[in-house]
Formats: C-alpha cells, structure tokens, sequence
C-alpha cells in the first residue's frame, strides 16, 4: 500500500489541511521548520529513533539519533544567539555535506534566522554576488572553505561573523572569524524556538536567470505543509525507510528533500559527503540498506555509462522506490533502471521558486517513461500559450507549464526584486518558464526551458554571470555564453569569445580562461568548450543573440534573424 493510494481517486478530495492536520498545525499558529524536524519528533516517540547517518570520503561513519539531532540543533540556535543574531537576519552555510550543514541548517531556523545555504564549489565571486544581495550577517564554514571567504571579507562590510567549523588551531584566525565545534559543545536539552508563523522566512536559495545576478528565492516557514506531504505522498516515505537523497543542501532539492520533508516524516536519512562514483554509491546503497533514492538524471546517466554489470556486484534489493528531478529524465534512463533495480526511477518536476514538488509520477501511477507525470494533487497546474498566456486547451500543443499560485511552499518573492517576481506571473498563472505539452491521458511532457539558462547536472547556470566574469579577465572583449549538448550532463557551458586585440588564442589562452571561471564562479559554471571568434553575433541594438549561437550547438533551426546587424549565416 503505497501513501498516496490512487490517484484519481486522491485528486477528487484533496486540501492542504490533510497535511496541516497531519502535523497538528491551525491557521494563526506558531511553525517553526526546526522544531517540526526534531523536537516534534522526538515527543512523537522517536527520541531514540536514527535521523542521520553520515559517512564521509574516506569512509567515517557518524550516526545521529533525533534526539541528538534536536540536541545539536538547539545548541547551534543558542551559539547563534548568544552572538547577537536574530530572527530574520541572513546565516549563509557555506559548507560540504558535513553533519554542522544539516543541524546548521535547523539550527538556524530555530533561532528565527533565514538559511542560505550555498555550494561549497562556489569560489570567491558567486559568493560575493550572493551574500552581497542577501545583506548576510554571518557564514558557517569549513577551513578549507575559508580562503574563498576571506577573499571578499573587505567588500562586505555587512557580514559580521565567519564561523568556522573545524577549526584545528592550526593557523590563527582572523577578525570577525570564531571557532565553533559541534563535537565538543553541550547538548542543550531547552531552547526558547522563535514563535515563527506561517509567513515568516526560513530560506532563501539563490537561483540563476536569464539575464542580471542570480536571485533569491524567499521561502517561509509554511513551505512546511507543502514538503511534509509531498514527501509522504511522492517519496512514498514510511516509517522504516532508510531514504538516500544525493543533492547537496546547496540546492533545493537537498534542504526541500534532502532536510525538511523527510526529517518532519520522522524518517532516517543516509547523506554520502563525497562525488559521484558509481561503485562508491551502489556500496553505499548496501551498506546502509537504503530503501528510497532521490537522484538525478545526471547521476543516473552516468551510472549507465559504468554498465549492469556493477550494478549486479552489489545486493540492492532493500531498494524500494526510485525518484529523480532537475532535468529531462530521459525514456532510456526509465528502462535502464528497470533492468538494473527492477524498479522505474520516477520523474519528478519542481523549482527552487515552487518549494516543492509540482508535477510527478506517483508510486501507484502507470509510469510513462519520459513523461513528467501528473500535477500533484492540490497543484492546479496547465500549459498555456506562448504568446497569449492563456491555457492551452489542445492536447499534444507546446505551451508554457504555468501554476495557479497560492500552494504552501511557494516562493513569497525574490529577495530585493519585487518587480522581477511579479513578472513571473501573467493572467492569474504563475509561469515557470519551462515548455511541455500536455497528452489526451493528462501526462506531461517536459519540451524545454523559456529562456538561456543553462541547465548542466540538474544545476542552473545563468549565462549573465558567466559572461560577466569573463569580462573581467584581461584577454576577453566580449563572450556570449549556452549550453551545448552533453551525453551526461544534458549541457556544459561553452563560451564564444572574442579576444581584444594583441591577445591570440591558443590551447594555454583558453586553459588560462577556464581556470579564470572556475576559481570565481564555480567548476560548474567553467565552459568546457571555448571556441574563439572574431566577432559575436548581435541584435540591431547591441544585444549578444545566445539563441543564433545556441541553436547551431544544438543543430536547431535558427529562426528569424531579420533583426541580426551582423548575420554570420
Ligand atoms: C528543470 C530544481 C525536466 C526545469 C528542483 C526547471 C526539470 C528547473 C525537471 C528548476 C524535470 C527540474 N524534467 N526539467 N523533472 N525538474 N527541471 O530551480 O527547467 O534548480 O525550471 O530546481 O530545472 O531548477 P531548480
């Protein structure tokens, strides 16, 4: 028996007070995020019950019950505190996979404060742009993070406190830099959590667009009964799970999915800190018994690429339901993983702006493969036209995937861009910017994105911060960033770029340039291909057309270019 049963026959009488009900909230009253995760568990019966098992690169294993976990969360929430933090200021967690980002994380909810977890891959100048925009008074981070940190201390002088981590002593800290060890703080039994209400923030996770800096994403406290039901009904959570989910909190599917919906479902999460290898993660599948799996395309494209064969060395069959999200989950993938586990990886479909799941392939529905699957129920959701913005009535029609706005875990705005989160909205429809059509059986079928953002692993670079960074490197006149196709990664980064004069391309120019991004932005945002021009082409107004360059990388028609001021052909 699965947790959503049919359906059909769930869409017909489904409202979000199920889920409110289910955790024991009613309109006016305090929700705090943390406390639901932890404290509210443990008085469930499950103090003694496991909420973490950890295991590191070099193979450590750290284990944490969920009455250590609320523990932990308390005495991280009072350190934060006793600095002077406060409700609603910004705490950036800037960390690997370690147990302090996840307990940090909460932590950090249950002092009022809004979490900002970042990518530790990110260098210097993404968080710069980040933390900046955010106006954030403090940073959790590692030591092997902190030169990136220091870097840019200078130009915030709004950012007040660096914590770090595992500080060994080694090399003396530095102003405003504090040492904080989880393993050797006390445990606190009492903490007066911040009284937070449905609408107060609890995160905020930046997230790339088209054109400016990227943006963040301000979610709230009632994001809660979005992602505690999702994660019963969608993951199929129960309570002798061992659930796996690969994302880094970085993203939102590793706090959504990988701290808030399975923890306020009392369920024992497993967390890898290491990259991707695929003998390394079946191992860890057998390991630790892991029943549900939350991955991505990505990931299980390049678990193909190793073959059945290891798959086959390994014993997996505690695996009992698959999920994945962040790109097109290709029909091949679908098949693939059903001769390899015997079980469909089940799409899902979601945004950082949406919080939760939106469109998916439930447990008990016949799965389509290379279908998104069906709108969640209590998400009322269509494709509408291009042009228009009106739904679609058609079946088959390419459209935009629009949502009528008002679910719990939707985004209440992006931080100081108001005007850019209400553009996002057009005749009563929340548009996600990505086309589908819809098919006679009500699946959906994701076509591709609305605009220039790269998607690359199921991570969504903006081409702007890219080219921006580029810019600052001496050798570069002008780039125009797109994605290009990628047998694993769906895209990578390619840069066109022409060189100001006396400056000649060459194998070292082109390393040098990618080293350059990488340092800055992130090894994800690095172009793996650069291909000199001489000139780029551009609108009648100036404007780079990524669409002419894109649309040759991926040998598509390229439109109408009667607007080109210089037409390459
Ligand atoms: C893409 C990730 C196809 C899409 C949770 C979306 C997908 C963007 C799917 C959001 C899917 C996500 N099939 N594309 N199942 N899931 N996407 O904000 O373009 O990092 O708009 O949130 O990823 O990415 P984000």
């Amino acid at each position: 028996m699965t947790n959503l049963g049919v359906y059909e026959e769930k869409i017909k009488d489904f409202s979000w007070e199920i889920s409110e009900r289910e955790l024991g909230y009613k309109q006016g009253d305090n929700i705090n995020i943390g406390e639901y995760c932890t404290d509210r568990i443990c008085r469930m019966g499950k103090k003694d019950k496991l909420a973490l098992i950890w295991e590191g690169h070099g193979g450590d294993i750290k284990k944490y019950t969920f009455d250590d976990m609320r523990m932990l969360t308390n005495s991280i929430a009072r350190f934060f505190k006793e600095l002077g933090l406060k409700g609603g200021d910004r705490i950036c967690l800037f960390m690997d996979k370690i147990p302090e980002l996840y307990f940090g994380f909460l932590g950090i909810l249950k002092m009022g404060g809004i979490a900002q977890p970042l990518f530790s891959a990110f260098g210097s100048e993404s968080l710069l742009t980040r933390l900046e925009d955010a106006g954030t008074r403090a940073v959790m981070t590692q030591k092997r993070h902190l030169p990136k940190v220091r870097n840019i201390v200078k130009d915030l002088p709004g950012l007040e406190f660096i914590i770090v981590v595992d500080d060994d002593a080694s090399k003396p800290l530095r102003e405003k830099e504090i040492s904080f060890s989880m393993e050797n703080i006390e445990k606190i039994d009492q903490f007066d959590i911040f009284p937070s209400k449905a609408e107060t923030p609890s995160v905020l996770h930046y997230t790339s667009g088209t054109t400016g800096k990227p943006k963040g994403a301000q979610h709230v406290h009632y994001s809660l009964i979005s992602q505690y039901i999702t994660a019963k009904y969608v993951l199929d959570l129960k309570d002798d799970d061992i659930y796996w989910c690969t994302a880094d909190p970085g993203w939102v599917t590793g706090t959504s999915y990988g701290i808030i919906g399975p923890w306020a479902n009392g369920i024992t999460q497993c967390v890898l800190d290491s990259g991707f290898k695929a003998e390394s993660w079946y191992k860890f599948a057998e390991k630790h018994k892991v029943t549900v799996w939350y991955s991505a395309p990505t990931a299980i494209r390049a678990l193909m690429k190793e073959g059945i064969d290891v798959v086959k060395k390994h014993d997996l069959s505690s695996l009992r339901h698959l999920c994945s999200v962040g790109e097109p989950l290709n029909a091949e993938a679908v098949i693939w993983s059903e001769e390899a586990f015997g079980r469909p990886f089940h799409d899902t479909y979601w945004q950082t702006e949406t919080g939760s799941i939106v469109i998916s392939n439930y447990p008990d529905m016949k799965v389509k493969p290379g279908s998104m699957g069906k709108p969640f129920p209590g998400i009322e959701a269509t494709v509408v036209d291009l042009n228009t913005h009106l739904p679609i009535e058609r079946t088959g029609t390419v459209g935009l995937i629009a949502l009528k706005p008002g679910w719990p875990a939707m985004f209440r705005t992006y931080w100081n861009n108001e005007e850019i989160y209400k553009s996002k909205f057009k005749n009563g429809w929340y548009i996600c910017g990505d086309r589908a059509s819809i098919d006679e059986d009500g699946y959906y079928w994701f076509v591709g994105r609305d605009d220039d953002v790269i998607n690359t692993g199921g991570h969504l670079v903006g081409p702007f911060e890219i080219e921006s960074a580029l810019l600052e490197h001496e050798a570069v006149a002008e780039s125009a960033v797109v994605g290009k196709p990628d047998p694993v990664n769906m895209e990578v980064v390619k840069a066109f770029i022409a060189l100001k004069p006396g400056f000649t391309a060459s194998k070292d120019m082109n390393l040098n340039i990618m080293n350059f991004v990488r340092k800055r932005l992130s090894p994800l945002a690095m172009p793996q291909e650069i291909e000199f021009v001489d000139s780029l082409p551009k609108t009648r107004s100036g404007k780079i057309m990524r669409r002419v360059l894109r649309a040759k990388e991926w040998g598509e028609e390229i439109g109408d270019t009667s607007t080109l001021e210089n037409d390459e052909g």
